[in-house]
């Protein structure tokens, strides 16, 4: 800022300080206060001001082109995800009066992009991300970690839910390793995710709630040995298995339309004891909005990830290292060797290794 402009805001800040303690006595005083604030640094209000020093809940719309980037940029061999997350969080962005909070469920195989998409969405919704005051990050593990404990995390859940929202209406609650979280403690959270105007004063409708990794290892066996399978798994081999299909029938990835996948989520899921929404009421109340799915990544995709780690390091893109930290990897199944095993989740230490 410029020199002077900092002097004014300066000039600003004292006079609403000054207004803060004579206000306390006086009310008048802090309106003229704001006003003479405002007027000093010419078009701050009282709450740019304010924001500029403190991180602030906002009601703002999403910036839809800003997302979009952010999308193409960072996450590779995921039409359906980068479709369906732009038009779940515009829609509901630009929703004035939403009928309920938006609930979203990513899933699929490890490393194919649904942390990275929380993130971005996190950093699109309020801009200091993961880090803000504003999204919550719960994962199962580290934060529920004891199932003797149930009561306590499902007290505690509804405590900072409640907390959070009142605080900020637009608050986001990620909950990852869903696929290890008791079911107990989701069924905590089920009345703020119901279409209730409000529930004891608080309204949890402009909220969002999103929910990671309904998958479990014992589906990537059954891959590999053929078997198909609906039960073992939390949605993750169904949409290999899908891609595969494709694949084998040579037809396009990007051909793959949500309708091919979305009524296999959905019943795979709940008929999954291991994914944490199983009999937990989520899903046959309809509570969730979006089903998200991420396609095992394939060998080209995985060069993506190793350049556009190199691009955010600021090194320059050398192919040679792109297809050596590739090559590592291995893929899966075992005849075509088609997909990453482990999707784009260790480029980063690979590359670190080069
Ligand atoms: C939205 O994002 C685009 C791309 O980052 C940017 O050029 C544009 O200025 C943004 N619009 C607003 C209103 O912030
Ligand atoms: C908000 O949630 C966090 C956990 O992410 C918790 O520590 C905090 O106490 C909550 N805030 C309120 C006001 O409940």
């Amino acid at each position: 800022m410029h020199p002077a402009g900092l002097f004014w805001v300066a000039a600003a800040l004292r006079l609403l300080l000054a207004a803060h303690v004579a206000a306390a006595f006086e009310p008048i005083s802090l309106g003229i206060a704001v006003g003479a604030a405002s007027a000093l640094t010419g078009y701050l209000s009282y709450r740019d001001l304010y924001c500029r020093f403190a991180e602030c809940c906002r009601e703002q719309p999403l910036n839809a082109s800003a997302l979009k980037l952010n999308l193409e940029e960072k996450l590779f061999g995921q039409h359906l995800a980068t479709e369906v997350i732009l038009k779940a969080l515009t829609g509901f962005k630009n929703n004035k009066n939403p009928k309920k909070p938006l609930t979203l469920s990513l899933h699929g195989w490890a490393g194919t992009g649904k942390n990275l998409v929380s993130q971005i969405a996190a950093e699109n919704l309020h801009p200091k991300g993961l880090k803000s005051n504003f999204v919550h990050l719960f994962v199962s593990t580290l934060h529920f970690p004891h199932e003797q404990h149930i009561k306590l995390y499902q007290d505690q859940l509804q405590r900072w839910i409640r907390g959070n929202v009142s605080a900020c209406a637009s608050s986001v609650f990620i909950f990852d390793e869903m696929d290890k979280l008791h079911p107990g403690v989701i069924d905590a959270i089920k009345p703020f995710l119901d279409y209730y105007e409000q529930i004891d004063g608080v309204s949890y409708r402009k909220a969002i709630f999103i929910f990671l990794r309904f998958f479990s290892h014992i589906g990537h066996y059954r891959v590999l040995s053929g078997v198909p399978c609906a039960i073992h798994n939390a949605g993750g081999d169904l949409i290999t298995k899908t891609a595969l299909d494709f694949w084998r029938a040579g037809r396009r990835r990007e051909g793959i339309q949500l309708k091919d996948l979305e009524p296999a989520l959905s019943v795979g899921v709940f008929n999954n004891k291991h994914s944490g929404l199983w009999h937990s009421g989520l899903i046959d109340r309809n509570l969730i909005d979006y089903f998200i799915p991420f396609l095992p990544l394939e060998y080209s995709h995985v060069k993506m990830c190793v350049r556009a780690e190199m691009k955010a390091r600021g090194s320059a893109i050398d192919e040679d290292v792109v297809t050596r930290v590739a090559e590592e990897m291995t893929f899966f199944p075992k005849d075509e060797k088609i997909y990453s095993d482990k999707g784009c989740k260790t480029v980063q230490s690979r590359l670190d290794f080069h």
